[in-house]
């Protein structure tokens, strides 16, 4: 069993949320002393090339973590076979990575939802409060998936 695993966060933009989710997921996954990789991507090529959102770029460093160096990229199908595993924002986002697996069960079963319930809301025409709710979302999330992480590492002994 390899022991470095690699995270896809996935919105719509990359320029919100997942952005957004990469600092926070790779924050608690360096605290927690697991040795996997993070990136992040849109299902749309619309923000290809362009930083984060001022307002997430804010919202971040308000609480810590800078994320000023990445540049949004749309997921490729590819990334359903170079990734371990793929989280979603929204049920739209979901839909759109499941299309690209085109109907491989292996890919398939890489891509969830990135909470246990509901969708992490799209900030983009909202104000600053939005970034502010998507970062104790993504936290909250990000906790939680890597105690599971954590437990499956311990449990195989890697
Ligand atoms: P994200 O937010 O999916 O969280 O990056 C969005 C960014 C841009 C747009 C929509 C959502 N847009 O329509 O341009």
């Amino acid at each position: 069993m390899k022991t470095t695993q690699r995270l896809l966060v996935v919105c719509l933009g990359n320029i919100c949320r997942s952005p957004m989710a990469e600092g926070v997921f790779r924050n608690h996954i360096q605290q927690s002393g697991l040795r996997w990789s993070v990136d992040s991507a849109g299902t749309s090529a619309h923000h290809q090339g362009e930083p984060p959102d001022q307002r997430a770029q804010r919202e971040m460093r308000r609480r810590g973590i800078d994320i000023r160096n990445q540049q949004s990229r749309p997921i490729l199908a590819k990334d359903l076979d170079t990734f371990d595993v793929i989280l979603a924002m929204d049920t739209m986002n979901l839909h759109d990575i499941q299309r690209l697996a085109n109907g491989d069960i292996s890919r398939l079963a890489k891509i969830h939802l990135v909470l246990d319930q509901g969708e992490v809301p799209d900030p983009y025409y909202g104000g600053s409060e939005g970034f502010a709710q998507v970062y104790d979302m993504l936290d909250g999330a990000a906790r939680q998936w890597v105690e599971r992480w954590k437990n499956d590492a311990s449990g195989r002994q890697s």
